[in-house]
């Protein structure tokens, strides 16, 4: 057991009870990295501050950056029994340099030298996270662009709706994603500031530079206030909501996809490479990855619950509980960053299976809306031509008929304006070509948004 921080105002040792129980270095040794950089630029600043002799100074960034090496070429061995990954890195400091070691922790508490890791580790895996999303939608954008003429039935209710692009489809998803990233960026901004200086709580008597060490480690900002810096976590809450939703959106893709990937549906076959078999039933190809996607993000969301748990009522200012915000904001980024991961392959492993889809679109109850259209653009009102379209669809299932098998007289019947020539329009070509409003699925239009996104993503990566 290493030397406590704090051991000297201790009359007695601590149980091993509470020394286990205290612990946290089984999860913070993964901001070792933040915890040494944040170190070297205190350091750096009390010797240009003149609050420590800069030959220590130099002495302490020497022995902290021999100990980022090591960490670097995985020669860092964790003392499992220190307390902290704080108190892991000053006992190797001591070690290798000796009493002037003693002098790092000036005018620093590890109140606010957690605040800083966690901020460091949090600026460094958004950018990563964000660029994992922006691989997934070059992913899909490819498949939409593969497959751009190759028309879906829309549904809505899970009910078949209204014929739709597929690439427009996808393109949907680009949109959540870019949203997505625009919020991860954002949280960004709230880590993006520099917590050091302010201590246990008060900030400090010696003359440090904040600003030094902010410009050092490549902050946009220092906090204001000492109490706060110690104190909030609402930087990590807002990256795990956002976290939060970006996984919500995974899982409804990945729904899409294991229901296009059924027989009932058969719009997409997924590689072997991506699925499983039964152990029971020989047949059986399972899309077990996209159902793992959509499992693992019942943790993030629970991860979020968990953090904001964590932090209502509690009083102001530094509480221990706060220990308990790593493993959530660490499982969070782990589960996001694996789901990226194989999904965006994933994507580069499907195949439209455009006959199957083709065979879907002979049904004319997916054309309803452009007759209804057809005669509004004859004067009719939206309601009558609703009355007179959902009579004709009716009469037709009713009868096992078509409504392009219908002659003039009989749909006189339902209505004068309507004439042979609606055939023209009972295709699903001619409806997604009619769908010209703004970001509708005409195929000139979603060319357009194919080439927008190609620019915008490639702009990005
Ligand atoms: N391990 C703590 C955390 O993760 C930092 C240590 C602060 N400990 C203390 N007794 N003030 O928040």
């Amino acid at each position: 057991m290493s030397k406590k921080l704090w051991g000297t105002r201790f009359p007695k040792k601590t149980c091993t009870l509470t020394d286990k129980f205290t612990s946290s270095i089984a999860f913070d040794k993964r901001l070792a990295k933040y915890d040494i950089l944040g170190s070297i630029a205190h350091a750096r600043m009390l010797g240009k501050q003149r609050i420590i002799p800069s030959k220590e100074a130099n002495a302490i960034v020497q022995g902290l950056n021999a100990i980022l090496k090591d960490l670097e070429k995985g020669k860092f061995k964790f003392d499992l029994a220190a307390e902290d990954v704080h108190s892991n890195i000053q006992d190797l400091l001591v070690k290798k340099i000796g009493a002037a070691a003693f002098k790092l922790h000036t005018a620093r508490s590890r109140n606010d030298q957690i605040a800083l890791d966690i901020r460091m580790y949090l600026k460094e895996e958004v950018k990563e996270l964000v660029e994992m999303v922006a691989l997934l939608q070059n992913s899909i954008l490819k498949l939409a662009k593969a497959n751009q003429k190759v028309i879906i039935p829309g549904y809505t209710h899970l009910q078949m709706a209204q014929c739709v692009l597929l690439a427009h489809h996808l393109l949907a998803y680009l949109e959540g994603l870019e949203r997505d990233k625009a919020r991860l960026l954002d949280a960004k901004e709230r880590a993006d500031i520099m917590p050091l200086g302010s201590c246990a709580l008060s900030g400090t008597s010696l003359a440090i530079d904040r600003k030094a060490v902010m410009k050092e480690l490549g902050f946009k900002k220092i906090t204001e206030n000492s109490i706060d810096s110690v104190s909030d976590r609402d930087f990590i809450i807002e990256a795990l909501a956002d976290l939060a939703i970006l996984s919500v959106h995974l899982s409804r893709i990945a729904e899409d996809l294991i229901l296009w990937a059924t027989k009932e549906f058969n719009f997409i076959d997924i590689d072997f490479s991506f699925c499983t078999g039964s152990s029971i039933m020989p047949h059986k190809k399972n899309p077990d990855v996209l159902e793992l996607i959509r499992g693992s993000v019942g943790k993030v969301q629970g991860d979020l619950s968990s953090i904001l748990v964590l932090m209502k009522g509690l009083p102001s200012s530094y509480n221990r509980d706060l220990q308990l915000d790593k493993p959530p904001l660490f499982d969070a980024i782990d589960t996001v960053k694996d789901i990226l991961e194989i999904f965006v392959v994933l994507f580069q492993n499907i195949v439209v299976e455009k006959g199957a889809i083709a065979c879907r679109l002979t049904d004319e109850s997916l054309f309803s809306v452009d007759v209804v259209e057809y005669l509004i653009k004859k004067g009719v009102s939206y309601r009558d031509a609703h009355d007179i379209v959902g009579k004709m669809v009716r009469d037709c299932l009713d009868k096992g008929k078509k409504i392009s098998s219908l002659n003039r007289s009989e749909l006189k019947k339902y209505s004068p304006k309507l004439e042979p020539d609606i055939k023209n329009i009972l295709s699903a070509w001619k409806s997604v070509s009619l769908k010209t409003s703004y970001g509708g699925t005409n195929p000139g239009l979603v060319e357009k948004q194919i080439k927008n996104w190609e620019k915008k993503l490639n702009a990005r990566i």
